[in-house]
C-alpha cells in the first residue's frame, strides 16, 4: 500500500539527495575529533544558532539532558513549563541521571509561561531551597499546538534569567518551523538563549541526530557528558552528511507543510465530524476533536484511517494531532481528505 503517515513529522525518512550524501561522507573518529563532516555540520549549526559552537547528539532528548546536566549540579533545579517535551516525555531524564529538581510553571495555551511566575519561582538563596541554575523554553511549542513563540517573549524570559544569574536553555527540535512561521531567522530566535538543542530528525528528514549549541565553554563540558551517557560516536560523518542537507535545503522548504497543514484544517472543517481547535495550525501540527455526533473513539478511528493507507495518531480518546510533512504532498491531503469523508459520512448520524 502507499502509505500516508501523519503520526508525527519524525517518521520523515532521508531524501534520495540524503542517501548519496550519506554515501559519499568523508568521515573520521568523531570521539578524536577526527570526522569532518561531523566538525562540518557543528559549525553549520553553530552559525545558523549565533552560537560559538555545536555538538552533533544522537536525538534531541540527549541534547535537552546535555543542557541540564551540563548546567545544573544534584539537588539544583531547573524552571520549566508543564507542557514542555523535556517535563513530559524525555523520561525523567533529568532527575534520574542529573538528580536535578523540576520547577514546573503552568504553560499558557500560546506556550509561553507568565513570566511573573516565572520570576516567582526562582528560589532565594535558603538552606531548605535547591538552587535555580535555569529556565527551559521549548519553540515551537509541541504540545502547545506548534506554536511558534514569539522573539519578544523569549527575549523577555532571557531578560529574567540573565538578571537572576540563571541559564537559558530552547528546545528548539522545530526551531526552522518557528523561523519559518514568524520569518524571523533562526540566528535571532536564538539569540537570548544562552543554548540551544534542534532536531534534523523531524521536518528536516535527515534519519538521526541533533545538535546542541551554545558557548565554546558550554559545548567542551557538554561533550564530556555526551561521553559519560555512551553519546560519543564514531564514524558519524555518516549521518552529519544529511544532516547537512537537512540544514541547508530542507529547512527552507517548511513554509509549504505550513500551507498543507492548513488545507487539511480547512478541509477537515469543511467536511465536518471534527471539531479544529481554535488558531490551529499555527505550523505543521493540526489538533483537532472528534464532535459529538461521532459514535467512535481515536483508537477506533486510527483502524479506519489505516484501511485506507493513513497512519493517524490521537493524543486523547477523542483527539487528534495529524503533522504534515516533506513526505505528505498535496495528494496525500486530499487522500486524507477523501477518507476523512467517506469515514464521516457511513458514521454520520
Ligand atoms: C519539542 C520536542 N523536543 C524534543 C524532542 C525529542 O527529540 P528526540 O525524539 O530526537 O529525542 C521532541 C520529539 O518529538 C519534541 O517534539
Amino acid at each position: 500500500m502507499d502509505w500516508i503517515d501523519v503520526r508525527s513529522d519524525t517518521v520523515t525518512h532521508p531524501t534520495a539527495e540524503m542517501r548519496a550524501a550519506m554515501a559519499a561522507a568523508v568521515v573520521g573518529d568523531d570521539v578524536f575529533g577526527d570526522d569532518p563532516t561531523v566538525n562540518q555540520i557543528q559549525e553549520l549549526a553553530a552559525d545558523k544558532m549565533g552560537k560559538e559552537a555545536g555538538l552533533f547528539v544522537p536525538s534531541g532528548t540527549m541534547g535537552n539532558l546535555l543542557a541540564v546536566l551540563t548546567t545544573c549540579g544534584r539537588g539544583q533545579e531547573a524552571i520549566m513549563g508543564s507542557q514542555c517535551h523535556t517535563y513530559m516525555y524525555e523520561a525523567g531524564g533529568a532527575a534520574a541521571l542529573g538528580g536535578v529538581s523540576s520547577f514546573i510553571v503552568p504553560n499558557k495555551p500560546d506556550g509561553t509561561l507568565d513570566l511573573t511566575e516565572v520570576q516567582n519561582a526562582i528560589r532565594t538563596e535558603d538552606d531548605h531551597f535547591p538552587r535555580t541554575r535555569m529556565i527551559l523554553m521549548e519553540n515551537t511549542h509541541n504540545r502547545c499546538g506548534g506554536v511558534p513563540v514569539s522573539l519578544a517573549y523569549s527575549q523577555s524570559l532571557g531578560k529574567i534569567a540573565h538578571a537572576n544569574g540563571l541559564k537559558l536553555h530552547l528546545d528548539g527540535a522545530r526551531i526552522f518551523n518557528a523561523a519559518a512561521a514568524l520569518g524571523i531567522p533562526t540566528r535571532q530566535l536564538a539569540a537570548p538563549v544562552d543554548s540551544v538543542t534542534f532536531c534534523l530528525s523531524k521536518g528536516l528528514c535527515a534519519p538521526v541526530g541533533s545538535v546542541l549549541c551554545g558557548s565554546r565553554d558550554f559545548i567542551y563540558e557538554a561533550r564530556r557528558i555526551r561521553k559519560q551517557l555512551g553519546g560519543g560516536m564514531r564514524q558519524a560523518g555518516i549521518l552529519a552528511a544529511a544532516g547537512i542537507l537537512a540544514i541547508e535545503k530542507m529547512s527552507t522548504r517548511l513554509g509549504e507543510d505550513h500551507i498543507r497543514a492548513m488545507k487539511l484544517a480547512e478541509g477537515i472543517t469543511a467536511i465536518g465530524g471534527m471539531v479544529v481547535d481554535p488558531g490551529s495550525p499555527h505550523t505543521n501540527m493540526v489538533f483537532a476533536n472528534l464532535d459529538s455526533s461521532m459514535p467512535l473513539d481515536a483508537l477506533e478511528l486510527n483502524e479506519l484511517f489505516k484501511a485506507k493507507g493513513i497512519l493517524t495518531h490521537e493524543t486523547g480518546k477523542r483527539r487528534f494531532r495529524f503533522v504534515t510533512h516533506y513526505w505528505v504532498d498535496d495528494n496525500a491531503v486530499t487522500r486524507i481528505l477523501k477518507a476523512w469523508e467517506e469515514i464521516y459520512s457511513s458514521y454520520r448520524k
